[in-house]
């Protein structure tokens, strides 16, 4: 696999397309050339908007090569997603580094199930879009609190060969979890496949696992621990799985489901929880 670092400063990044999906959901479309010829799905980036920014790693839902532009999908949760969110079109972002991460573990299989919660449902589609062109059998279950979260369901649905919808207030799709939805759907031999890969929060991750256990189903995990320099350096990437430690942002970030230490994830999750609202209330007055 052909592997791009970039010097930092080396381009600028230029914003080439913007669209809202949803309440506090953009998409962009950035100049990258190096990294839109080299990326492969499930593969991710990590950026920083300005001189004073901190690095946050963001999964390349599409990219471009003839373009050299790359596409990302993020959800305003902080700072620097805020930040990125106000970037206009023509406008610069400092650093885009990548791809990082190891290719997807489900482009082998004939029979997928995938799983997306809220903004990671994007994750899926460049998974997808390959998965098509091998001529898989692909089921997606887009799973989020509201029907107005289910995003980039066009080009979604269009690859999938089963496509459900899911929704905790129940305004969309069934009323219910990610992992009810699945459960029903096995249980009723409605679905088969070999392989089920997920996307999302740890808590609807541990709760897909434990499912897929119980029909002995091999299922992937795509974790997203924070991350600084995403290259196996900083450590803080750190996860337990099969009580060896990994970093995510070399060993994976997909790891088998049946063995993450979910515990662990979440409270490594939460460690600068106080700090990323310091900073925010500094920098945004939220
Ligand atoms: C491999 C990977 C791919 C990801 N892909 C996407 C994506 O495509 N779209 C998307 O919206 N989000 C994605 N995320 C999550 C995204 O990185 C965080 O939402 C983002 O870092 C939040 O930064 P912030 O400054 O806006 O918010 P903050 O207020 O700093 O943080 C909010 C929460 O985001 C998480 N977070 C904060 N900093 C980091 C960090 N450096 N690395 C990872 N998580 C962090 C923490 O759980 C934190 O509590 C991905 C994470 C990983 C690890
Ligand atoms: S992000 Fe630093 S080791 Fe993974």
């Amino acid at each position: 696999m052909e592997s791009y670092m970039l010097r930092w400063g080396e381009m600028p990044f230029k914003i080439i397309s913007k669209k809202k999906l949803a309440e506090k959901i953009k998409m962009i479309e950035i100049e990258a050339p190096l990294v839109a010829r080299s990326a492969m799905p499930g593969q991710f980036v990590i950026i920083r908007v300005d001189q004073r920014g901190e690095r946050i790693p963001l999964t390349i839902v599409d990219w471009n090569p003839s373009r050299g532009t790359i596409t990302l999908v993020f959800r305003e949760i902080g700072l620097t997603t805020m930040k990125l969110g106000r970037r206009r079109v023509g406008e610069e972002i400092l650093d885009v580094v990548g791809p990082l991460g190891n290719p997807s573990q489900v482009l082998n299989y004939d029979r997928v199930c995938m799983i997306g919660e809220g903004v990671r449902i994007s994750s899926l589609y460049p998974r997808l879009k390959y998965l098509k062109k091998c001529g898989s059998h692909t089921v997606v279950i887009a799973y989020a609190k509201s029907g107005d979260e289910i995003i980039m369901e066009d080009e979604i649905s269009r690859l999938s060969d089963e496509y459900y919808v899911v929704t905790s207030d129940g305004t969309r799709g069934f009323k219910g979890t990610a992992a009810i939805t699945l459960h029903n759907l096995l249980k009723e031999s409605k679905m088969k496949v070999e392989v089920v890969l997920a996307v999302g929060s740890p808590l609807m991750l541990r709760s897909i696992a434990a499912v897929t256990k119980r029909y002995q189903i091999r299922t992937i995990a795509d974790l997203s621990p924070i991350m600084l320099d995403g290259l196996g350096m900083c450590g803080c990437c750190r996860v337990i799985v099969g009580n060896e430690v990994k970093f995510a942002c070399i060993d994976g970030p997909e790891f088998d489901a049946h063995l993450v230490d979910y515990d662990n994830l979440i409270s490594r999750m939460k460690m600068y929880r106080s700090e990323e609202q310091l900073s925010l209330k500094i920098h945004m007055g939220g």
